[in-house]
């Protein structure tokens, strides 16, 4: 049986670990041709040979989706390479841990760029292609945390929401020219996140983590992978400007504790 994007070209920024590199696999495995960026060479590298390894059609380029020039390069590696390019997930993002009132400048810009505007840069270079092609998909990595805030994320916070609204108005501008604009906002994922955020407490980390999802565990990568697989596919066909939450229940939850105790499961 054909994958659901045999024949197709696809772009993953971020693909060389966590959602990024689960994507990038699942992708290949699908009969898309992959090219995989990231920040890390090494990473992107190691996950391309893999996919070769497994008999996939993958490159790779060391590339900061925050910068126009290299989002610029990556399509131009895509066209090179494979001739189109069909579909762009723009993955890339970054959180740093701090209040309001103690977060730098700096550091709020990184955060924006890192986030938003690199999923700006991956529309706005990717859409001409496409319409030119005469359709494609994009998707763009958001999170529950662009639909709620958090303690000491609010940089975060405030580019992830703009990562969902960006998804819509960018939907709305290209649904005449047959390209398909969604984002996916995930949970708690299993990535280096643990560690990132945990340091060596990462497993108390996972713990305390998987403990909010109503489900009971954080989610693992390839379950955002067979979300933006579907939304990448053509089973996705009338789906555009949407934000699908892949959360484990986690914003199902008003935050209120349960009153019955039998209703606490
Ligand atoms: N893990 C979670 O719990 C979670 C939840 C919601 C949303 N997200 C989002 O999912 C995306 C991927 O997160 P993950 O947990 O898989 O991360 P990860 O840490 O497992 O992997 C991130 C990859 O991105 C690369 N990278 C970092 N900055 C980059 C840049 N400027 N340009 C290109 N590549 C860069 C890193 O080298 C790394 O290989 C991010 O946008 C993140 O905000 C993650």
């Amino acid at each position: 049986m054909p994958g659901k994007l045999e024949g197709r070209v696809a772009i993953v920024t971020a693909g060389g670990a966590g959602i990024g590199a689960a994507t990038a696999r699942r992708f290949a495995k699908e009969g898309a041709a992959v090219v995989i960026a990231d920040l890390s060479g090494t990473r992107a590298q190691a996950v391309t040979d893999e996919v070769k390894a497994a008999g996939g059609r993958a490159v790779c380029i060391k590339m900061d989706a925050s910068d126009p020039e290299a989002i610029q390069a990556t399509i131009k590696l895509a066209l090179d390479t494979y001739g189109r390019l069909d579909v762009m997930f723009n993955n890339a993002g970054m959180a740093e841990v701090a209040l309001i009132h103690d977060t730098t400048l700096e550091s709020w810009n990184r955060v924006m760029a890192v986030t938003l505007t690199s999923t700006f840069l991956g529309i706005k270079y990717a859409v001409p292609i496409m319409r030119k092609q005469g359709g494609g998909a994009i998707i763009n990595t958001a999170s529950i945390s662009g639909t709620r805030g958090d303690y000491g994320m609010a940089s975060y916070n405030a580019a992830k929401a703009g990562v969902i609204n960006l998804t819509r108005a960018a939907a709305l501008e290209n649904a005449k020219h047959k390209i398909r604009i969604n984002c996916v906002c995930p949970g708690g994922i299993n990535t280096r996140v643990a560690q990132v955020l945990g340091g060596d407490r990462a497993e108390e980390f996972r713990r305390t983590m998987g403990a909010i999802h109503p489900v009971g565990r954080m989610g693992e990568p390839e379950e955002i992978a067979n979300t933006v697989t579907f939304l990448a596919s053509d089973e996705a066909s009338f789906i555009t400007g949407a934000k699908i939450v892949v959360d484990g229940g986690v914003t199902a939850h008003t935050g209120m504790p349960p009153f019955i105790p039998s209703a606490k499961n």
